[in-house]
């Protein structure tokens, strides 16, 4: 993962830097570790541009990147402020925002259910 610095320094290669168009720099949590990011642009955009590209856990324990970018393939789920799959690619950034990428409640559960099923 980035730092601050290092994240803005990439975000100039963009082809729109980013502070041409949103010029709001918010405070967000990813994965415990607190990152400036710019309100308004797509959580999956954030993530990817911190270098995160293992984004999701599906429901058979996978980790997957995200595929389409629009809402369609369901490949880039994370938990957002304490709800679960929300896909990354269509909720954008707000102040004091928690993401947990790899997050997946089913998963969590399974050994549970395993467990009682197999009693
Ligand atoms: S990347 Fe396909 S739904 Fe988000």
């Amino acid at each position: 993962m980035l730092n601050g610095t290092e994240h803005d320094a990439l975000r100039q290669n963009d082809i729109v830097p980013p502070h041409e168009i949103i010029n709001k720099k918010v405070t967000i949590t990813i994965d415990g570790n607190t990152h400036v990011a710019y309100q308004g642009e797509s959580v999956l955009a954030t993530l990817l541009s911190m270098n995160i590209r293992s984004v999701s856990r599906n429901d058979h324990g996978v980790v997957q990147g995200a595929y389409c970018g629009m809402g369609i393939c369901y490949c880039c789920m994370v938990k957002i402020d304490g709800h679960n799959k929300q896909r990354a690619c269509q909720r954008t950034i707000e102040q004091g925002m928690n993401i947990d990428t790899l997050s997946n409640h089913f998963t969590t559960l399974l050994p549970v259910f395993e467990k009682e099923w197999r009693l």
